[in-house]
């Protein structure tokens, strides 16, 4: 079977905010593309991260593609002010929000690109007619609001159910897993079909962010 590249998502939220700008450049020189945001609004999660200023600052320190997470109640609100942060990818909870189908469409008006998310409690099937709307599909494999949790391995039929909808309906979108990824794990969500995987506490928790980054994507190479 002809292997395909993964790509590493990493997540702001564990990085030394006060060395953000240098840590992000240490990830652009070592080839990364992507970056992942995650918002959170101590309502849809018990957590609270950052919002749109500091999106708005760290665009203009990185040319990385930025991947935002919004678990916030109601993102319906706030699609416009993240995209005019400077998001590229916006994707939001199908938990979150009593209109995803119109969220999702909105964001693609607005000229980014639309996700949704799934919480480990929520079926492969209650998304699949939202599936042409996406171009990113982010499977969480961890309950969300915080950074340092074990991979769910009961998502993984999930991830195998999504990556088979998107296959059968010819859809591009990428497929993603959030939460837990590691040079351990990373293997069995690219056995499973992901696109690409989302790692917080795996890279910005190491010394060698570019070293730690290497290996998961390394791992995930099956
Ligand atoms: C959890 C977030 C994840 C998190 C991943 O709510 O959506 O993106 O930052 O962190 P790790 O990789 O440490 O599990
Ligand atoms: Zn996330």
């Amino acid at each position: 079977m002809e292997e395909k590249a993964i790509i590493l998502s990493p997540s702001l939220l564990s990085c030394d905010f006060a060395r953000a700008g240098e840590q992000l450049m240490t990830l652009e020189n070592a080839g990364l593309r992507y970056l992942h945001l995650d918002v959170m609004d101590g309502v849809f999660v018990p957590n609270i991260s950052f919002g749109v200023p500091v999106i708005k600052s760290i665009r203009k320190s990185t040319r990385l593609i930025f991947d935002t997470h919004l678990m916030i109640e109601s993102p319906e609100r706030y699609i416009d002010d993240f995209i005019a942060a400077g998001s590229d990818f916006v994707t939001v909870h199908a938990e979150a929000t009593k209109k995803p189908a119109a969220v999702l469409k909105a964001i693609r008006a607005k000229g980014a690109k639309a996700g949704i998310s799934l919480k480990p409690g929520t079926g492969a099937a209650e998304i699949f007619d939202l599936l042409p709307l996406c171009d990113i599909v982010l499977v969480m494999t961890v309950e969300p609001g915080f950074g340092g949790q074990s991979f769910m391995e009961a998502m993984l039929p999930k991830i195998k159910a999504i990556r088979n909808e998107l296959d059968r309906i010819g859809s591009g979108a990428f497929l993603s897993a959030d939460g837990g990824i590691d040079v351990k794990t990373a293997p069995l969500a690219a056995g499973a079909g992901v696109d690409m995987l989302v790692a917080g506490s795996a890279v910005f928790g190491k010394p060698d962010m570019a070293r730690a980054a290497a290996d998961i994507l390394q791992a995930a190479v099956i």
